[in-house]
């Protein structure tokens, strides 16, 4: 592809796509990549240039691009059946998937709700919970509990139990309130404070509040283990523990938002299993998939499914999306799962994990880095930049020489992160390793 062509899709797609996430006015200056093609960990532009997706593109893409076995799969199910709608009819995929999730609980959860993206799940986890207890004849209880720098997704229900500013104070108006309560991210220990210690002060503050008003609370939604959007602020596995019976003494629901964390990412299939505690919904998108297709699910306890089984309509989950339980979605899901099973991967990314983390060991000590942390295959630190100016475009800035030094890296404020494929070979942790370094260093001696 000629450099003219590469040019003429980013004139194109400035003129017609709104980006996501995105001050388009930025786009002036930050470059738009015009992706051609996929192949393991690299993205290829449209000139042939590569980057190493270091952050697994948003965190969706567990087994690389283009995976053989995921492409495979896919093949097959398209000639046999590319989508059915769920109500009224039911297929092998979807069945079969609902099947392996639920074993992969021990069968703690028992039914699976689909969706597309992440935020839906979000949202059925809400509106379900809210639902069980006015089908338990306790409609008192209408409120939600997130944490400080929560991240839930972006339509109005999910922000709603959002807590980071940037995507939520333009449309606060719009939004029912929640209880924000202290979050347990570990930065915040003081002087001879472990992690430990953080979390017991943070379930205290949610105590304190279900003490004074779980009459009027359904549910208590976190992201277990790491809070990503917030800046990949990781907690002790104590905490889960802490809110799972606190959840418990006083009638609340927990929602596990795995949307992110889940699927191995931080070492177990699921988060809570670290904590070994079960949550009463877990939400499920982004990795299930492969990075294949849009697919979220809610997970749920046999026991709420219940409360919803009845003669009469207006107790069942009246929720619905055109594409819930895609075939094609489902059967790249169960493609990854898999992927799991017969590569043992679980096992292999401990491995992976120590390598990258020994690879990355000049930055712990490295002067301008705070709060080096890795939960499983995930890695943050903090960049120390002094000149509030240059802060403010350390992201940009760092995404934009990344880009020159084949890195797809995109940092949160001044959190850089990095959430690779579990596919990654030494050759590629090496490079990933050095670049980020020499990126860094760039970027904050610039
Ligand atoms: C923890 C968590 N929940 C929900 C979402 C929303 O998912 P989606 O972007 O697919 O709506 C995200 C997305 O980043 C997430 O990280």
């Amino acid at each position: 592809m000629n450099a003219s062509l590469k040019s003429d899709w980013v004139a194109r797609s400035l003129n017609s796509v709104w980006h996501p996430c995105t001050q388009m006015q930025h786009h002036e200056t930050v470059p738009l990549v015009p992706v051609s093609h996929g192949r393991g960990a690299w993205l290829y532009d449209a000139d042939g240039q590569r980057y190493l997706d270091a952050i697994s593109s948003w965190w969706v893409n567990l087994f690389g691009h283009a995976n053989p076995r995921i492409n495979a799969a896919l093949k097959e199910q398209l000639d046999l059946l590319e989508h059915a709608m769920l109500a009224g009819f039911t297929h092998e995929p979807v069945i079969a998937l609902s099947e392996k999730l639920s074993a992969l609980t021990g069968g703690v959860l028992g039914h699976c709700f689909y969706a597309s993206d992440g935020a839906s799940a979000t949202e059925i986890a809400l509106k379900m919970s809210f639902h069980y207890w006015r089908n338990s004849g306790r409609d008192s209880k209408r409120e939600f509990v997130c944490l400080k720098g929560s991240y839930h997704g972006e339509t109005v229900g999910a922000l709603a139990v959002t807590d980071v500013a940037i995507f939520r104070d333009a449309y606060g108006p719009m939004l029912r309130q929640a209880h924000v309560v202290t979050s347990p991210d570990a930065r915040q220990a003081q002087e001879g404070e472990s992690a430990a210690d953080v979390a017991r002060r943070a379930a205290g503050d949610l105590e304190k509040l279900l003490q004074e008003s779980s009459e009027s609370i359904a549910a208590v939604i976190i992201e277990p283990l790491v809070q990503c959007a917030a800046g990949m602020a990781m907690y002790d596995p104590v905490y889960l523990k802490e809110v799972r019976a606190l959840c418990d003494r006083f009638q609340v629901h927990l929602i596990a938002d795995e949307i992110a964390v889940g699927c191995g990412r931080t070492g177990t299939f699921f988060a809570c299993e670290q904590a070994s505690v079960w949550p009463d919904f877990v939400c499920l998108s982004k990795g299930i998939s492969g990075g294949y297709l849009p697919l979220s699910l809610v997970m749920t306890r046999d026991a709420i499914y219940r409360a919803f089984y009845h003669s009469d309509v207006t107790r069942g989950f009246l929720h619905s999306h055109s594409y819930t339980g895609n075939p094609l979605a489902c059967r790249a899901a169960l493609a990854t799962l898999a992927i799991f099973d017969e590569d043992e991967v679980l096992r292999h990314n401990r491995e992976r994990a120590a390598k990258i983390s020994a690879a990355l060991a000049p930055l712990v000590s490295h002067p301008k880095v705070k709060h080096f942390r890795n939960r499983g295959m995930m890695w943050a630190f903090d960049a120390v930049v002094d000149d509030p100016a240059k802060a403010a475009t350390f992201s940009r800035r760092f995404f934009t020489q990344a880009l020159q030094n084949e890195l797809l890296l995109r940092p949160i404020g001044r959190t850089v992160y990095l959430m690779p494929p579990y596919i990654l070979d030494d050759e590629e942790i090496d490079l990933l390793a050095s670049r980020t370094l020499s990126v860094f260093n760039q970027v904050v001696e610039a």
